[in-house]
């Protein structure tokens, strides 16, 4: 088809976008916000996009405690503006959610001009003493059938929140990825296991960055990279990624910042709780150097703080302990295991790797290579564990595990890796105790005081794994 043939065609498929999208480019979506703490009342951060004309926009809640809409905040709704080469420069706008009852469902509506243009119903964090159920998933947005279904298969359990451990947008983490594979999947109007699920409008997701969203940081390759610091909204208590540095001439670093503002680089290391839970988030990228002792200090000491939670959990990009031929010897973080151990980790949530692995509790101790080095050229790391056998899928009556459960939940939407490993335990390394490769899959955890049980579910609903702890 030639242009001129093309163009009435493209000029009303523009139109039917302008129509879906109402005011906006991307709707609105929930963040945590830099709010680490549980909160009394509690609070969310809503974010949508816009064209960069500027407007009146108001936001208005609803609790079980409001006789009627109000106000979300007495703060207006504050816009961010992103101009970076290669793409229209936009608006992301923030509302904090303010005075939200911990657990429960809220209704919200935003205005634009005075006028209702958008309206969904929200959850709130969960305290403490609450019951709560939550979904990890990493290498989501590669705009694959697998991802759309499994994005429909989330939606179907109702989680309170979603965790993204990494490769959260295929293949750069750019603004055009974001628009094209993630957003339309995960903010879809309606669930459908061809389209995706209104998910974002509804539960916030958190998410550690992977190598897709923030190693590629060749801001003249790719102008529009590193939208994670546009994008999301996660709290900024971590300590600052020294390695990451930029690259691109200095007019295109300046416009980066001049749009990420100070999420850049801090929002990349983090800590939150989420009822009952501890969750400490790491960027797992190689330029971090998890052997520096400053950033062990960091995780250790934030472990130490967190003993008033119930659980531990950690979640990053790059697993430690993974079986698959693929990234076999992206083993770094292995470094950090004993820092795990010591501050009392139950499960080490990440995925990098496109399958699901569990491993049987363990303990390791990392022994430096012949060269004195922490670890080999590739990023191997050596050293002894202690597998605890015995524990099983955790069912047995004062079954305990002996050690930290290391997952990988990396079938969340991308390529699989490795299937013809599945039916070959040989092939495994010997900490590995569950593998499935054969279909896109996600983590179902559910909490309830002590008792912790998790299932991995495909994108067609099919369970492949579960086991629980119990405290
Ligand atoms: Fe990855």
């Amino acid at each position: 088809m030639t242009f001129r043939a093309r163009a009435p065609y493209l000029f009303f498929l523009s139109l039917l976008t302008v129509w879906a999208q109402g005011p906006f480019i991307e709707k609105p979506y929930l963040q945590l916000g830099n709010s680490p703490k549980l909160e009394k009342p509690e609070s969310l951060v809503l974010m949508w996009h816009t064209d960069e004309q500027r407007a009146v926009w108001t936001v208005e809640v609803r609790t079980s405690k409001d006789k009627a809409f109000r106000a979300a905040s007495e703060a207006a709704p504050a816009a961010q503006k992103i101009s970076v080469p290669g793409i229209l420069p936009h608006l992301v706008y923030r509302a904090e959610l303010t005075k939200l009852v911990a657990g429960e469902e809220f209704q919200y509506r935003v205005s634009k001009g005075g006028v209702p243009v958008f309206e969904a119903t929200g959850h709130a964090r969960k305290s403490a003493s609450q019951a709560q159920h939550f979904v990890v998933f990493g290498d989501i947005a590669q705009g694959s059938v697998g991802q759309k279904a499994v994005a429909n298969q989330v939606a179907l359990t109702k989680p309170d929140f979603v965790f993204v451990a990494g490769d959260i947008v295929y293949s750069a983490g750019r603004v055009s990825e974001y628009r094209e594979k993630y957003f339309p999947v995960y903010n879809a109007e309606q669930a459908d296991p061809l389209v995706g699920a209104p998910l974002l409008r509804s539960v916030p997701f958190i998410a550690a960055p992977g190598n897709h969203d923030t190693a590629l940081r060749n801001l003249e390759r790719f102008p529009d990279a590193l939208a994670y610091f546009y994008y999301w909204d996660q709290p900024m208590n971590g300590p600052v990624a020294k390695g990451h540095t930029l690259m691109g001439t200095p007019e295109a670093q300046a416009a980066f910042r001049d749009s990420a503002q100070r999420r850049y680089p801090v929002m990349a290391n983090f800590s939150f709780d989420y009822g009952n839970a501890h969750w400490t988030v790491l960027d797992s990228n190689p330029y971090m150097d998890w052997s520096s002792p400053a950033l062990r200090d960091w995780v250790a000491a934030d472990l130490e703080a967190a003993r008033h939670a119930k659980w531990r959990f950690v979640g990053f990009h790059h697993p430690g302990f993974n079986s698959s031929k693929s990234h076999l010897t992206d083993q770094w973080m292995r470094l950090l295991a004993p820092t795990f151990e010591k501050g009392k980790v139950d499960v080490v949530f990440a995925g990098h790797v496109h399958n699901y692995q569990r491993t049987f509790p363990l303990t390791f101790v990392p022994k430096p290579q012949a060269d004195g080095k922490t670890m080999g050229l590739k990023g191997e790391v050596d050293g002894d564990w202690t597998l605890d056998r015995v524990f099983g899928d955790g069912s047995a009556k004062d079954a305990k595990p002996q050690g930290v459960i290391y997952i990988v939940t990396g079938g969340g939407g991308a390529g699989l890796y490795n299937p013809e490993q599945q039916e070959a335990p040989a092939t495994w390394q010997p900490f590995t105790q569950k593998y499935f490769a054969a279909q896109n899959s996600f983590t179902i955890v559910d909490i309830n005081g002590g008792k912790f049980r998790m299932k991995q579910v495909s994108g067609t609903g099919t369970e492949m794994d579960s086991f629980q702890l119990n405290k």
